[in-house]
């Protein structure tokens, strides 16, 4: 696939997540003990996957998940941890000093990767490797980066058999396509009409705990990196607890935010009425609000179903902004000058 082909990887993520689950229940692990705690180590896009399944586990894994964005790995991690080094291009250097240190540590590691130096490492080490298809943007191959999550840990005992949720989800993100596509008009769609709300303006993306605040930030960083636009997320109840009394000064910068509140029915009561009291205390000084509702059985078909709506909001931003959603200049300049 053509990395600069984002509105075509953004279409084909119901393919994509399938390919992923067919790739990943090929892989093994080797036997051991349900490790103490798991440790993902990516960046920007190879991290958020991660992250989402993360968020989707806290309440049942009876291990926690965490997520590390950053050089080497925190400070808990020995021979009883399970680290997955997660990078698209295999070459990110924090990713690549924090699988240093996790086999240094005698960690149980596993590397999911397109090639490059983590896949060179892993082979030279003898670590478990699952290589998933080249060619995209990182931040478009999500279904490649969630999908092993969630294998990887099912075997190490952390959830169940992801199966059927993938299966629905596969099957809802294909009908959700079909209402999402560039030919179906503004009207009729979904992401066409909030892309146009947040146009020229400053989106405030609010989800709420677990996943659906990873959600919120997973719209943020399509919107500024598909759309090239500035954009802030925040997550239920913890926004009640400081974001929220950031209206009370008339500011001429309050009148920009659109706020879009990503719902979930499933959400708590206490949640629901934090969202909507938290709309009336903001509506009258943003320039509106916006709100998106999950569809699904399954947690998972949940998520990805409010995924794909930011995916597809972020790239009608993009069109809005008459700017190419594919090419990332700042990250690339950074990376050859940090090399
Ligand atoms: C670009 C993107 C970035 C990269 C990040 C890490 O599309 O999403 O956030 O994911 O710079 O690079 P990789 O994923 O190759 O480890």
């Amino acid at each position: 696939m053509d990395p600069g082909d984002m509105a075509g990887a953004i279409h084909g993520l119901p393919e994509q997540c399938e390919q992923a689950w067919r790739l990943a229940r090929e892989l093994t692990l080797p036997e051991g003990p349900r490790p103490r705690q798991a440790v993902v180590l990516g960046m920007g896009g190879s991290a958020i996957g991660a992250e989402l399944v993360a968020g989707l586990l806290e309440a049942t894994a009876p291990a926690p998940i965490a997520v590390h964005r950053g050089y080497g790995v925190p400070g808990y991690v020995g021979p009883e941890t399970l680290v997955v080094a997660s990078s698209y291009s295999g070459n990110t250097e924090e990713t690549l000093s924090g699988y240093d240190e996790a086999r240094r540590r005698g960690s149980r590691v596993v590397a999911v990767t397109t090639g490059g130096e983590l896949a060179r490492r892993a082979e030279a080490d003898g670590v478990p490797l699952l290589r998933i298809p080249g060619g995209l943007q990182p931040r478009a191959a999500i279904g490649y980066s969630l999908v092993p999550q969630l294998r990887i840990f099912h075997l190490m005992g952390l959830t169940g058999d992801p199966q059927p949720a993938i299966e629905e989800t596969v099957a809802r993100l294909r009908r959700q396509r079909a209402r999402l596509e560039p030919s179906v008009p503004s009207q009729a769609n979904e992401a066409k009409q909030l892309a146009l709300s947040l146009h020229q303006h400053l989106p405030l993306i609010y989800g709420s705990q677990g996943w659906k605040g990873v959600v919120a930030y997973r719209w943020k960083t399509q919107i500024n990196e598909n759309a090239k636009a500035q954009a802030q997320a925040n997550r239920f109840p913890e926004l009640n607890h400081n974001e929220t009394v950031g209206w009370e000064v008339p500011a001429a910068i309050n009148g920009l935010f659109h706020a879009v509140l990503l719902r979930d029915e499933a959400d708590p009561a206490p949640i629901q009425r934090r969202f909507d009291v938290t709309a009336e205390i903001m509506r009258p000084h943003v320039a509106g609000i916006s709100q998106a509702w999950a569809e699904g059985d399954s947690e998972l078909a949940r998520l990805f179903s409010l995924l794909y709506l930011g995916d597809h909001v972020s790239l009608y931003l993009a069109y809005l902004y008459r700017v190419d959603p594919s090419p990332v200049k700042a990250i690339d300049r950074l990376k050859s000058e940090l090399a």
